[in-house]
């Protein structure tokens, strides 16, 4: 299991994207939230600006679809460049199909639980996917406190993913941070959002460095 850290460019300065992107360089993927004002209230950007920034950067680009239909919304961000899509489970009508379509088009297929979404229904759908999103903050805003109550559900995530012997990734999106990162890796997590602890520092760069080592000390594949 090896640690990952994606800079969510929610924290960043949207009329500078190109720049930002260059500002988290050793970064492994550029976390982009893409939200529609109805699955969340806010509202950010979409296919065009995604299909600029896949040209202006070679960061892969991790698109976290907070929207309504993204059966019908997902393909598009696999053809505007995204490396990863995550749509959510609770607004997908149907998830088995739309991973499939993800995969196919080329793209990693992800999908997302909000806080109060439990794990378990989903688990005979974990071959399907390619990583895992659980939400560690009711999506929508950064810069919210991580939740705590979410790190049973982190452990209990990677129990199944272990038992089924899955090379799925688990990432975890809300609040991590350099107080919270090492909670998440102890609890299973690998993949690793973070908007404010980066975006929201002197030297990006630098916050990106720092919280990969206390991940990688705590991990899976560290001494307990
Ligand atoms: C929240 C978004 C997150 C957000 C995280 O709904 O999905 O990706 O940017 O921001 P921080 O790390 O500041 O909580
Ligand atoms: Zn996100």
């Amino acid at each position: 299991m090896s640690v990952q850290i994606n800079p969510s460019i929610l924290s960043a300065d949207f009329a500078r994207l190109a720049e930002e992107a260059k500002a988290v360089q050793g970064a492994d993927w550029l976390h982009v939230d893409v939200m529609d004002n109805h699955f969340v209230p806010n509202l950010t950007l979409g296919v065009p600006v995604v299909e600029s920034l896949s040209r202006a950067t070679d960061t892969p680009l991790d698109c976290h679809l907070m929207i309504e239909a993204p059966d019908r919304w997902a393909p598009a961000y696999v053809e505007a460049g995204a490396g990863s899509v995550t749509f959510h489970v609770e607004a997908a009508a149907a998830p088995v199909r739309l991973a499939r379509e993800i995969r196919a088009k080329g793209a990693r297929a992800s999908m997302a639980l909000r806080p109060a979404t439990a794990i378990e229904p989903y688990e005979d759908l974990l071959p399907e996917l390619d990583m895992l999103l659980i939400m560690t903050v009711e999506p929508g805003f950064g810069g919210q406190a991580f939740l705590d109550i979410m790190l049973p559900k982190i452990r209990r995530t990677r129990q199944l993913i272990d038992r089924h012997g899955l090379d799925l990734w688990l990432q975890v999106d809300g609040g991590v941070s350099a107080e919270t990162i090492e909670r998440c890796a102890e609890a299973g997590a690998d993949v690793f959002v973070a908007g404010s602890a980066v975006y929201g520092t002197d030297d990006p760069a630098k916050a990106v460095r720092q919280l990969r080592e206390q991940a990688a000390a705590k991990g899976a594949d560290s001494p307990r």
